[in-house]
């Protein structure tokens, strides 16, 4: 059986997604940003985000499969879409749902580097910190919170609940 309890609720999302944004807002004053997503959980804090953004900004996705169905890193990455556009030379702010382990993100801002672009990056709402096994950190990130899978706000199991408006956990048991 599966339970879900709200571990960070709509409105502090909310509250924390504005405060990111005008960080962002006044780190690149004057310039313009590529916000790129990771499909597809990254999507809603995408859409929440670039819209609090005071700033040109333009948008593009990549996708790449890692988990599967399983809660537990597959250790691979594969890109199943690139970016469409050359990054050469532009800001680019790469926006994720949630830092695990950090392979999906070192994975995805290596091929982000080779384009050459002036800056470099990362925004995550969600870091597990202590799964971490790649070195890497988000410039910009929401919340820290403890080793236990959550979904809702784009995050997913099995590619169900991403459409649920507060960050949850997700008890399954075995009945
Ligand atoms: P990493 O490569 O281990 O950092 O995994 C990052 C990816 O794993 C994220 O983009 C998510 O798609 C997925 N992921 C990691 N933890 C969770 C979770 O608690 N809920 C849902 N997806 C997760
Ligand atoms: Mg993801």
């Amino acid at each position: 059986m599966e339970t879900l309890h709200i571990l960070i609720p709509r409105d502090q999302v909310a509250a924390k997604v504005a405060e990111l944004a005008g960080r962002i807002s006044a780190d690149f004053a004057g310039e313009s940003v590529v916000l790129i997503g990771v499909l597809k959980g990254a999507t809603i804090f995408l859409a929440d985000l670039a819209r609090q953004i005071r700033l040109e900004a333009s948008f593009d996705f990549i996708a790449v499969s890692s988990y599967g169905n399983a809660k537990e890193h597959s250790g691979e990455v594969r890109l199943v879409k690139d970016v469409d556009q050359s990054l050469e030379g532009k800001n680019v702010i790469l926006v994720e749902d949630i830092l695990d382990t950090g392979l999906t993100l070192t994975y995805i801002s290596n091929l982000l580097l080779a384009h050459q672009p002036k800056s470099f990056k990362i925004a995550a709402l969600l870091d597990k910190v202590s799964r971490r096994t790649a070195p890497i950190h988000a410039d910009y990130v929401g919340f820290e919170i403890p080793d236990e899978f959550v979904v809702g706000y784009g995050l997913d199991f099995a590619e169900r609940y991403r459409n649920l408006p507060d960050i949850c956990v997700l008890d399954s048991e075995k009945a």
